[in-house]
Formats: structure tokens, C-alpha cells, sequence
């Protein structure tokens, strides 16, 4: 290999003026290599390091494995914390790691970072309650995940915050989705003196993790980059002097003509000092005389097994004799310009064996694709098949995505080995490694495994709808609606095919599962009355199964819905289940994971639907008690719900400040795990809203619900996202900003005519009206009005809609526009509604804060801007 570096001049110029900067805070904050595979990158970034004498910062390097790649999740993050570890002066230094700990990443990142020990015990407890259930939303475990990557940010921020520091990550486009968080936190924060310098290829099949991030830091001027081309002229000129000095006249200008200056060909050429040209670096690997004889072969099988390759493993391959194979590599690497001797990876390393690794990616990629189609599957076939037998349940995380990529790269030869091996990875990759964005893509090609089985193939139903469950229980927080050309998956077509899959297949546990599922996917597709109906469907078919924890779920999770469409339905469903809950031992008592949370669930749920129909005495008793409970479990995934539920029913019963508190608890605690969260935009919402109505200042509600919005963007639960929009429009009129309220209302019709979420175009229809009114468009207003009316008393009282509030605004409303008597109907109605709850309220203390509740509640009492 060469020796010498040349040119690159001014690249290196910009990547050392790029550290330089680093210190003084603002300016770039990431560099990026761009390059084909062999144009020199990786020599660029050791130049750079090179110099790092006559830079200002220090210089910490990692590289992403090209092999398992962006499978190995915070894999650079762990090997960029053992290099910090390396180089911390000794106090910093922790104890040796136990080699338990070592084997799975998570257990290596809580020891550097011991703040998130706990945060991984309960996330595991979370993620295996919603594994087994299949019936809970992955929303309140999304942040688990981010929360992670925040924390591992600050102890790195933390380790490198006195001195300037650049981090350099090789082969980026390997880089798995969290480390990159990790990467974007440390950049964005711009008080740790950080610089991050990323070599990638770009459109790598197995970047776009990278690719969608760089242009979201481009925008925010955070990253500058350099496209790496062949070398010029007078390089290859200086190139082939310094290695080549006999070469014939006019040699330079030949060779770098015909490799255009790409260094991996130019270097392996010179190497070679041969004066007959090839065309390509594939046709000069052809011409190698290694490549036409035996070792032909045993190359072949060194690139299936990987970049990275062992004698052993190579023998085992051929199915010959382990000596014979060990010397003929012995002598490759002797003597071939193409392997050489390397210790592999620590998961990779085999005992009793030569290791070995390709010269360059480039050359294994070459050797590799010489390989025919049928041999390669074989090939991958049988170093799974090898793997598998020899590890058996002692191998690692990280050997087990390596077993995984060669069952994918079998192709046909395996494809039921590799549904099963898949969707057991997925598994653990959520409950083990906490990585939910892992258990996404493994159980994904668990079903695509399986479809891909022949249709008669024995166990193909089961994996199907196996593997459908988990993959879209883990992406049903990020299901958008109905499916758009966003390239998203299609969740109704996956579910549906679960669903069939289930019925053919005849276990009536599956099918109840699979029925519960394509009811949330119909739900989000087609909107509330079709999925209604499947939910329903869920319970008919688990009501015939003599399974009461089952049919206890399958109630919660359609209960929940129902009150959406039938208030009363709803309650009586989550009424039934709480009776069930009381009853039965079996639910009562259990301390399966599974239902404590659909429990906690449920209880919950069953409050807020009874404040939802007006019965504020017990529901506040309900909610008061399930809070104080939920605030005693370790496992607080559902508190930041309760406390939402809570703090709305103290608003209706006028104790702003006690909802505020509430509203901070909840907010705090979700920020606390870090991340976003559609509960924490919502509470974000409430708090705007109740802080408003206390007389906070304009500007700070505003941002809030800028905030708040923002937030539930990003986030997306389909229910919530009209919550948050009327929310904001309701502020946004409150503070006269007429025309960001109309454009928020109007968001909401739309989305909520394709939903289906009732309650919602509801009050968007009455902001519409108040938004009309306050530009004196009066007629416009008593239309807007009389829709919301008209939807009402259609579909009947909501949840989360209070029918006294639409009542009496449209009094006010029809009242402007001179129709008195409707007008003056109207105000009896809400003030009815109003008699109603009071009624429902034991306690006289609180039934008379609740009559004298500021707001709406005063308003209507007083029939407030209603003409008499
Ligand atoms: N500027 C250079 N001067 C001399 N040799 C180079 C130069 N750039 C690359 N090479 C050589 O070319 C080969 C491929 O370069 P490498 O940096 O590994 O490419 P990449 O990282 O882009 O895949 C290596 O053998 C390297 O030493
Ligand atoms: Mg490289």
C-alpha cells in the first residue's frame, strides 16, 4: 500500500480551518467527506489526524462496521465512549467492565452512563408489557428510545465540555439512527465545544438515516461539505514517482486516464507495477492469478462470510479440511494484494483461528459480486445454518444480526428460518436492547420473509400475522392517517393480511389480535366507524373464547373508541370492564405486566368517560384516586394520561391553579425521560389554555402553543392532533389573532372529516362560528354555528366536548344574529347541562365552586352577551 499522501491540498486545508473553528462556538458544526467507496476518504481523515499537533482540539476517531452496520444501535456511540474512556485522565476512569455487561450495548452504555440504568429498567418492564399484550399503543415507550440518546449526549457533552473537540465518524452512512441522535444533540448544542466530521458514500443503500438528517442540519447552516473526485494529474504523476520510479514514459498520464484518478484502482495498479492496463478494478481483479485457481474459491467464500473472515469458518464453509484451508489463506495474505491478516471485531472472533480481513471494502465488495446467484444464497445458507448451530442461544446481540444478514442474503434458500429468526431478534431487540426502531425493521423483514413463502408453505399464516402484530404495534404511533405517497407502509394492507391470515390459520387467540389491530389500522385509514366495528368485532370474537383477560382487554381497547362515536356505549363497555376487573382474581390481582397496564388503562379511561357524561362527582373521586396510585408505581408510563384527565376535570370544576400544578407534574415527568411525546404536547396545550384563562401574558401562552404544536407534529397521534389544533385556536381567538385561529380551526374540518373524530370538527365548527363573530361576519358565524349544532345532535354528546359549551356560544351567536328564541332555547340547554353535572356533584363545597367556576361556567349562569 502507499505511503505517501498527495494532494487533497485543499480539502485537508478545509477540514483542519474546520477544527480551528471549533472553539469559537459558532460557524460549521459538522464537515462531511462524500466519496465512492476506495476515493480516499479514509486516507483524507487519517491525514487529518496527522495533524492534529498544530490543531487547537483533540481528536477522537470511530469507524461505522460495514458489516452489521446500522444494525449494531449506538454501536459508534459505545466505541466513541471507550475511546473517550481510553484517553480520560485517570479520575475520570471507571472500573473494568464485567464481561456480562459487555455483551449487550445497552448493558456497556448504562455503565458510562449510569443515569440511565434506571430509565432502562423501566423501559424494559414497558416494552414488555406492550410486546405480550399487542394491544397497547407503543406511544407512551416512544420516548424511552430518545430519552436514551439525550442522556448519552450530556455524559459525552459532559466528558468533553473543557477541551475543543472534533469527533470524527468513518463510514457514516453504516451509522445506526440513534447514535446519529446522540451525534445531532451534541451539534445542536452549541455550548459543548463539539465538532463532528463525517467520511460517507452517499446513496448507500443502507444510509438514509444519515441522508434524511444532513439536509435538516444544512437549513440550519450546521454542516459544510467536500465531494471527493479522482486525484489530478500532477497527484498521480507525484503518485507513480514515488512508487513506481522506472515506469515508462507517459505512464503517469496513462494510468490516470484509465482510473480517472480513483485511488484504490490507481494503488492497487501500481502495486502491481504493470504496464498492461485494465479496464476496471473488476477486470483487474479478474486478471489476478489468485482468481484463477483454486483460491478462486476459497476467496469467494472469505467475501460471503464477510468484510471480516476467519479460517475456521472459511473451512467449515468449503466443507473440507480446516488445515489445508488455514495455510492456503496463510499464503493469500502473503502474497495476495487483495486479504490480509486483522483481528476482527469482537463479536466476530472465533477461537483456533486465522483472522483475516479484504484490503480494502472495495476489493471485498469485487470479490464478492463474483460469486453466481445460486452459490452466494448457498453460501449465506450454510454460515447461518453453521452459526446457528454452533452459538445457539449463547450468541450475542451483535452475532445475531450477522446470523440475520446472511439468512436475508439466502434469499429463498431459507426464507422460513429467517421469518422466525427475525421476528425472535425483533423481540429482544425491543425487550433486551430497548431499541423499539430496531424491533421495527427486523420484524418487517420477518413478514417479508414469510410472505415471500410459497402460499401453501406450512406455517406461513402464523408467521404472517406474528410478525404483522409486532411490526405495526411498534409503528402504530407514527401511523398517519390514511396512506398517502410518503412511501409510508401501507399499516391497513399489512393488518388486513394478518387478519386473513389469522382466520385461515383458526387460533382464536391470534384472530381476537389480529381483529383488535386492523380495528386501530381501520381507524386511522378509513376512520372511526370502520374501526369501530372491527374493535367491536374483537370483543364478539374474544367473548366466545373463555379467556377473560383477553376479553378484558378487547374491551378497554374498544371501549376507549367507542365513546368517541356513543358516549354512553363507551362507559357501558369500560363499565363492564371495570366490573370484570373487581370480580375476577384473575385480572384483579394479576401482576402480569400486560394487565397491570391495561388496568391502569382502563381505570383511567373509565374516569374521564364518566366526566365526559357529566358525572363529575365520581369521576373526580375515580381520577383523584388513580393518580395518587399511579404516582406510587415505579412504572409511570401512564401518569402524564391521568394527570391530562385530571387537570381537565378540575378546570370544568373551576380550580385552574390545581390543574396548572397538575399540568407542570405531567409535563415535567415526560421531560424528565426526554424526547417528544403526543401526551406531552397535549399537556403543553392544556397548560397554555389554563395559564391563559389565569391571566398569564399573551406572548407566553403563545409560545407554548407554539411549542405545543410543534411538538404534536412531530409526534402525530391521530387522536390528539385535533386536541391540540382546537386548543390552539381557541387561544389564538382568545388573544385576536383572527387569522392563525381560522387557519387552525379550519386544519381541524378537514382532518377530522377524514378521521372521522366527531368531537373535534364539532368544536372547530363552533370556533369558526366566535371567529366570525369576532370580525362581525355574523352571518357567516350563525352558519358555522348551526353546523356545529346540527353535528351534535346527530351524533350526541362527546367525550372531551362539553355540550353546554357549544350550546351556549351558539346562543350567543344566534342571539347576533337577532333569532332570540332559538337563542334563548339554547342558553336553557347549557344551563341545563350545567344543573345536570352540579347535580352529580356530592360535596356542596365543590358543587358550588363548579357553579361559580369562571368562564363558561359564569357566562352561562348568567347568559353572558346573550340578548334577553
Ligand atoms: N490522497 C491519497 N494519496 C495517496 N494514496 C491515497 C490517497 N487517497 C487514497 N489513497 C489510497 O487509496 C486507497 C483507498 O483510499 P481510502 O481512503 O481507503 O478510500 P475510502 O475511504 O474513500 O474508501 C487506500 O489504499 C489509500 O491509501
Ligand atoms: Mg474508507
Amino acid at each position: 500500500m502507499s505511503v505517501l499522501f498527495v494532494d487533497r491540498a485543499e480539502e485537508g486545508a478545509w477540514l483542519r480551518q474546520f477544527a480551528r473553528g471549533i472553539s469559537g462556538g459558532a460557524g460549521l458544526r459538522c464537515a462531511v467527506l462524500e466519496g465512492p467507496s476506495g476515493m480516499g476518504k479514509s486516507a483524507l481523515l487519517a491525514e487529518f489526524s496527522r495533524s492534529r499537533a498544530e490543531l487547537p482540539v483533540e481528536i477522537f476517531t470511530v469507524r461505522c462496521n460495514p458489516v452489521i452496520g446500522a444494525g449494531r444501535t449506538f454501536g459508534p456511540v459505545v466505541d466513541l465512549l471507550l475511546e473517550l474512556e481510553a484517553r480520560a485522565p485517570r479520575r475520570w476512569r471507571r472500573k473494568p467492565i464485567a464481561a456480562a455487561v459487555a455483551k449487550s450495548t445497552t448493558g456497556l452504555l448504562a455503565e458510562f452512563v449510569p443515569v440511565l440504568k434506571p430509565l432502562v429498567a423501566i423501559g424494559t418492564d414497558a416494552v414488555k408489557t406492550t410486546l405480550s399484550s399487542g394491544a397497547i399503543p407503543f406511544d407512551s415507550l416512544l420516548p424511552f428510545e430518545q430519552a436514551a440518546a439525550v442522556k448519552i449526549a450530556e455524559a459525552i457533552a459532559e466528558r468533553i465540555a473543557k477541551r475543543p473537540t472534533v469527533l470524527v465518524v468513518d463510514d457514516a452512512h453504516f451509522c445506526d439512527e440513534l447514535s446519529l441522535q446522540v451525534l445531532e444533540r451534541l451539534l445542536r448544542n452549541r455550548a459543548v465545544p463539539v465538532g463532528l466530521v463525517l467520511a460517507r458514500v452517499p446513496h448507500h443503500k443502507d444510509g438514509s438515516a444519515l441522508e434524511q438528517l444532513l439536509p435538516t442540519w444544512e437549513v440550519d447552516g450546521l454542516v459544510g461539505r467536500r465531494n471527493l473526485g479522482g486525484l489530478p494529474a500532477e497527484a498521480v504523476a507525484e503518485l507513480v514517482d514515488h512508487e513506481f520510479r522506472e515506469a515508462p514514459p507517459g505512464y503517469a498520464a496513462q494510468i490516470g486516464q484509465r482510473t480517472q484518478g480513483h485511488p484504490i484502482f490507481l494503488v492497487k495498479l501500481l502495486e502491481d507495477r504493470s504496464t498492461v492496463l485494465p479496464e476496471s478494478l473488476e477486470a483487474w481483479l479478474e486478471a489476478q492469478p489468485e482468481m484463477q485457481s483454486e483460491d478462486r474459491r476459497l476467496l469467494k467464500r472469505a467475501a460471503a462470510q464477510g468484510f471480516w473472515f476467519d479460517s475456521v469458518t472459511v473451512a467449515e464453509l468449503a466443507g473440507v479440511d480446516g488445515g489445508q484451508t488455514r495455510d492456503a489463506l496463510d499464503a493469500l495474505a502473503r502474497s495476495s494484494p487483495l486479504i490480509e491478516r486483522s483481528a476482527p471485531p469482537e463479536w466476530a472472533f472465533r477461537e483456533r483461528a486465522d483472522h483475516y480481513r479484504f484490503q480494502h471494502q472495495a476489493l471485498w465488495h469485487a470479490v464478492y459480486a463474483t460469486q453466481s446467484d445460486a452459490e452466494r444464497r448457498e453460501h449465506h445458507e450454510r454460515l447461518a445454518q453453521a452459526a446457528i448451530r454452533r452459538l445457539g442461544s449463547d450468541a450475542t446481540y451483535e452475532q445475531r444480526l450477522e446470523i440475520a444478514r446472511h439468512l436475508r442474503a439466502a434469499e429463498d434458500y431459507c426464507r422460513a428460518e429467517s421469518s422466525d429468526f427475525h421476528l425472535a431478534l425483533a423481540r429482544d431487540a425491543a425487550a433486551v436492547n430497548l431499541s423499539l426502531g430496531d424491533a421495527e425493521w427486523l420484524s418487517w423483514e420477518a413478514y417479508d420473509a414469510a410472505s415471500k413463502l410459497r402460499k401453501s408453505a406450512p406455517g406461513r399464516d402464523e408467521r404472517i400475522v406474528k410478525a404483522v402484530l409486532l411490526h405495526l404495534s411498534l409503528s402504530e404511533v407514527r401511523w398517519k392517517g390514511r396512506v398517502e405517497a410518503t412511501g409510508e407502509r401501507d399499516t391497513d394492507r399489512l393488518a388486513a393480511q394478518a387478519e386473513t391470515a389469522a382466520e385461515r390459520l383458526g387460533d382464536p387467540a391470534l384472530l381476537v389480535r389480529a381483529t383488535m389491530l386492523r380495528g386501530k389500522t381501520l381507524m386511522a385509514t378509513e376512520g372511526l366507524e370502520h374501526g369501530l366495528e372491527r374493535l367491536h368485532l374483537a370483543v364478539t370474537r374474544a367473548e366466545a373464547l373463555d379467556d377473560p383477560l383477553t376479553l378484558y382487554v378487547a374491551k378497554i381497547e374498544y371501549g376507549r373508541q367507542a365513546s368517541k362515536r356513543n358516549l354512553a356505549e363507551g362507559e357501558a363497555q369500560l363499565a363492564e370492564a371495570e366490573r370484570m376487573r373487581v370480580e375476577d382474581a384473575r385480572i384483579r390481582d394479576s401482576d402480569d405486566p400486560v394487565l397491570v397496564h391495561s388496568r391502569n388503562l382502563g381505570e383511567i379511561q373509565y374516569g374521564i368517560s364518566l366526566f365526559d357524561s357529566g358525572r363529575l362527582g365520581d369521576a373526580s373521586d375515580r381520577l383523584e384516586r388513580a393518580v395518587r396510585r399511579l404516582r406510587l408505581q415505579s412504572n409511570r408510563t401512564e401518569l402524564p394520561i391521568a394527570l391530562n384527565y385530571l387537570a381537565q376535570l378540575r378546570i370544568c370544576l373551576g380550580d385552574l391553579a390545581g390543574a396548572v400544578q397538575l399540568l407542570h407534574e405531567a409535563r415535567d415527568l415526560e421531560a424528565d425521560r426526554g424526547g417528544d411525546s403526543g401526551w406531552h404536547a397535549y399537556n403543553t396545550a392544556l397548560l397554555a389554555s389554563a395559564l391563559a384563562a389565569l391571566g398569564e401574558p399573551a406572548e407566553r401562552v403563545a409560545e407554548l402553543l407554539e411549542e405545543a404544536w410543534a411538538e404534536t407534529e412531530r409526534t402525530w397521534l391521530l387522536n390528539l392532533v385535533p386536541i391540540v389544533r382546537n386548543l390552539y385556536a381557541q387561544e389564538a381567538l382568545t388573544a385576536g389573532r383572527l387569522d392563525a385561529a381560522e387557519r387552525f380551526a379550519r386544519g381541524t374540518v378537514e382532518e377530522t372529516r377524514k378521521s372521522g373524530m366527531v368531537r373535534s370538527e364539532i368544536a372547530a365548527h363552533l370556533l369558526l362560528a366566535r371567529i366570525a363573530l369576532a370580525r362581525n361576519e355574523t352571518e357567516q358565524a350563525v352558519k358555522c354555528a348551526l353546523d356545529s349544532l346540527r353535528l351534535l345532535n346527530e351524533k350526541g354528546p362527546q367525550p372531551a366536548l362539553r355540550s353546554e359549551e357549544v350550546y351556549y356560544h351558539a346562543a350567543v351567536i344566534l342571539s347576533a344574529g337577532e333569532q332570540h328564541e332559538e337563542a334563548a332555547t339554547l342558553l336553557e340547554r347549557a344551563r341545563a347541562e350545567l344543573a345536570r353535572k352540579a347535580a352529580s356533584i356530592e360535596g356542596a363545597d365543590l358543587r358550588r365552586r363548579f357553579e361559580a367556576a369562571p368562564g363558561l361556567n359564569t357566562w352561562i349562569r348568567d347568559g353572558e352577551g346573550v340578548a334577553s
